[in-house]
């Protein structure tokens, strides 16, 4: 090679090894190859060189070429390895520390309360059933044998919704859920079995009572249903549900309009230390009783063919027991610190205790 190209190899390598990056390698590359780059230029002259220099000359010339496509390429590797190299620490990760946790929502207890019914009465081969929480008069009372002036509908604290609906029957806020038995009974051929976990209304408002609180219906209709069944069944359900399978249960005769007979249902508990199970005392925990002739026959269902038996219980008051939960109000205040407290973790199944 002459010294002119010796020199170009000279100047291309040392530029080169200056450009720390692919941006500058790449500057350099086209002030080589380029369209107007140094090498181009002294390809295009080839043709200026007198016939018998330019053999030697176009060899020369050649001999260069590959020498700087070599030294240009090996620098582009030797760069890319660089870059990777630096991304490769910049994008590092130690896969051996522990996982953020994302936030986690809770379960309320009420919501919970729910879950674990739904999962014992289900194991029981009951369906859930639902309705609307604005009633009227008829199926919140009328069909249930509660008449226009029994005091029921006084004790109960209706809340009364301006107007009527479309068959002229005043509409209330359901006072309990027992109407969706109305309802069930009405849409569905017998044999049935639901419970109706729901919102119910009454204009009550105490440190014990709130204006808006939960229920849970049962309803079962079949042929020959007796107490027996709505005794083992309740019993079967308030041991699962407290988790206590000797948890005593005593049936007591009781009144409501739309069971004969009915029964009102205790469990036995502690009175002085809150403990559910021994202790000797008696808590009144749901009323019951055998579905009224009256209200089977309001519901198009013959009583002759058809019995059955109903009972009702408040959500928030066997939540409360069951996890020592003193106060009501705090249910509804959405107040974090109580719901890290008694929430429960979603992913926590709802667990059915032995004796189901
Ligand atoms: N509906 C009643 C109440 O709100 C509870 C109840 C009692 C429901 C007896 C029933 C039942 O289905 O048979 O106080």
């Amino acid at each position: 090679m002459t010294d002119d190209l010796l020199a170009l190899k000279a100047e291309t390598d040392a530029a080169l090894a200056a450009a720390t990056d692919l941006r500058a390698w790449d500057a350099v590359r086209i002030a080589v190859l380029g369209r107007n780059g140094s090498l181009t230029g002294l390809l295009k002259d080839l043709g200026k060189t007198a016939p018998e220099a330019r053999r030697a000359r176009g060899a020369a010339l050649n001999e260069l070429k590959d020498a700087l496509n070599g030294a240009i390429e090996a620098r582009r590797l030797a760069l890319e390895g660089v870059a990777l190299e630096v991304r490769l620490a910049q994008e590092r990760m130690d896969v051996t520390l522990p996982p953020r946790l994302a936030p986690a929502g809770l379960i309320h207890p009420i919501s919970r309360t729910m879950e674990e019914m739904a999962a014992i009465f289900g194991a029981m081969g009951f369906a859930i059933a639902e309705g609307p929480d604005i009633e009227d008069d008829w199926r919140n009372f009328g069909a249930l044998n509660i008449p226009a002036h029994h005091p029921a509908r006084q004790d109960m604290d209706t809340f009364y919704v301006p107007g009527v609906d479309a068959d002229g029957r005043q509409r209330v806020l359901r006072t309990h859920t027992s109407p969706v038995q109305v309802r069930t009974m009405l849409n569905q051929e017998p044999p049935l079995r639901v419970i109706v976990p729901g919102r119910t209304y009454r204009a009550d408002h105490d440190a014990t009572h709130s204006p808006m609180f939960h229920q849970v219906e049962g309803l079962v209709i079949d042929r020959a249903i007796t107490l027996g069944h709505l005794k083992g069944c309740l019993i079967d359900f308030l041991r699962a549900f407290f988790g206590i399978t000797s948890l005593p249960v005593r049936f007591r005769s009781s009144y409501f309009p739309f069971t004969e007979p009915s029964m009102e249902v205790d469990i036995g508990w502690n009175r002085k230390t809150g403990e559910l199970g021994g202790g000797g005392d008696w808590l009144e925990i749901l009323g019951s009783g055998m579905v009224h002739p009256k209200v089977l026959a309001n519901c198009g269902i013959d009583p002759r063919e058809w019995q059955g038996f109903a009972f009702g219980m408040g959500i928030e008051r066997v939540t409360m027991l069951k996890h020592g939960i003193a106060d009501l109000r705090p249910f509804y205040e959405s107040d974090i610190r109580w719901l890290r407290h008694y929430g429960f973790n979603p992913l926590a199944p709802a667990m059915l205790h032995e004796g189901v």
